[in-house]
């Protein structure tokens, strides 16, 4: 029997990430943010004067990568990346890698590694359609522009962070075309995935909504 994944794919600033951190500690299963590697990849890269164009040369430091997660931190080296990988650079610098066919190849074991009893959440672009694709739930979270940019603005703020709600839409909406235009893995709603729209839905409810199905399907 192989070990249970749960897949949630879904554009940027979703909830994706906080639904599969919630959903993995209540059935009490691992999880990975896929989308962190690929930030990871990009800073690497960036620090490493490789130029994120460069497939071989970022795929190369994709498949050495000496990144680790423990509680709450992201560690890139013995260096805490936790907070430098959530910068708007390293957010585009992810999408710009993630374009890569050989870095995506090099990444691919890493995630499927992840996979262990008693079981898996996967959050990313992917986790579905090429990484998971056995996954017995696969759930294609959205929610309109609109409402990612205001939640992500929302965010800033309460970090004391400068924003601004128009470069926050534009960009967002940049991702979002990059994302789903590309020819590797471009994102997509799977004809079996189940959609969660959170545009008016919060955390909580998306979470309540996963569970049952998982409850459904057991
Ligand atoms: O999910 P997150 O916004 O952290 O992902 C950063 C970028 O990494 C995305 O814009 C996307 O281009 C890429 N990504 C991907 N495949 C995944 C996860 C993320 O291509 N499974």
């Amino acid at each position: 029997q192989p070990v249970p994944v749960i897949a949630i794919d879904g554009p940027s600033a979703s909830g994706k990430g906080t639904v599969a951190e919630r959903v993995a500690a209540a059935l009490g299963w691992q999880v990975l943010d896929s989308g962190s590697l690929y930030r990871i990849v990009a800073l690497a890269a960036m620090r490493a004067g490789v130029a994120l164009d460069d497939e071989a040369g970022v795929a190369a430091v994709a498949a050495a990568l000496p990144a680790r997660f423990e509680t709450g931190r992201v560690l890139l080296g013995d260096d805490d990346v936790t907070t430098d990988i959530r910068s708007e650079a390293c957010s585009s610098g992810a999408s710009r890698v993630a374009v890569l066919p050989a870095v995506r190849e090099a990444l691919l074991g890493r995630q499927r590694d992840y996979r262990s009893a008693p079981g898996l959440v996967a959050d990313g672009r992917d986790m579905g359609s090429v990484v998971f694709p056995d996954a017995g739930l696969k759930i294609f979270l959205t929610a309109s522009v609109e409402a990612r940019a205001g939640r992500r603005y929302k965010q800033l703020i309460e970090k004391g962070l400068p924003a601004n709600m128009q470069s926050l839409l534009d960009d967002l909406r940049e991702r979002d075309a990059r994302d789903a235009a590309r020819p590797v893995a471009p994102l997509m709603k799977l004809p079996d995935a189940a959609l969660l729209d959170t545009t008016e839905l919060d955390v909580e409810g998306a979470v309540a909504f996963v569970l049952d199905l998982v409850r459904d399907r057991g």
